[in-house]
């Protein structure tokens, strides 16, 4: 049997980004929240990322020693979904466990370059979230493009 090295990767979704509701796209995020790698800060995040063809990825935070090279799950979601040839975003769900998980300024940063018109699903364990859009996170975001 054949595999590409995409296929590992393995996302998951229906084809169909209306066939997915906010609960389960919410649901995924905290699903792999679990594997979140955090030992300086104890704080798991989980993202699952809606694409325009239903496709979700998902997305943890890993930390570092060095603290420098630690990245968000937002950016994970984001950064795995681009080099396997997604460039289409509807919407993000991130999760946490506190009342909700507001993306730091340099996920919004690239959300923005990526989703212009990203919809943000903040939400927590117990599957309650606060819907903003990323042009309320971050209005007058830097970009270099002029279609953007
Ligand atoms: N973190 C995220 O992954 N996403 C957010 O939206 C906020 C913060 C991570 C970074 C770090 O690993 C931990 O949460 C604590 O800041």
């Amino acid at each position: 049997m054949g595999y590409s090295a995409g296929a590992r990767i393995r996302p998951v979704g229906i084809r169909d980004p209306f066939l997915i509701t906010d609960e389960q796209l919410l649901q995924k995020a905290n699903e792999i929240r679990e594997r979140a790698y955090a030992p300086y800060s104890g704080f798991k995040v989980g993202a699952a990322l809606l694409c325009a063809d239903g496709t979700v990825f998902t997305g943890v935070n890993i930390e570092n020693a060095a603290f420098g090279p630690s990245v968000c799950a937002e950016r994970t979601a984001f950064f795995t979904a681009i080099s396997e040839g997604y460039r289409d975003f509807v919407k993000i769900a991130v999760t946490c466990d506190k009342e909700y998980c507001s993306p730091c300024g340099v996920c919004r940063q690239v959300m923005s370059e990526h989703a212009p018109d990203l919809e943000i699903l903040m939400g927590n364990l117990q599957g309650t979230f606060k819907r903003v859009s990323i042009g309320d996170l971050l209005p007058e975001g830097f970009s270099l493009l002029e279609d953007s």
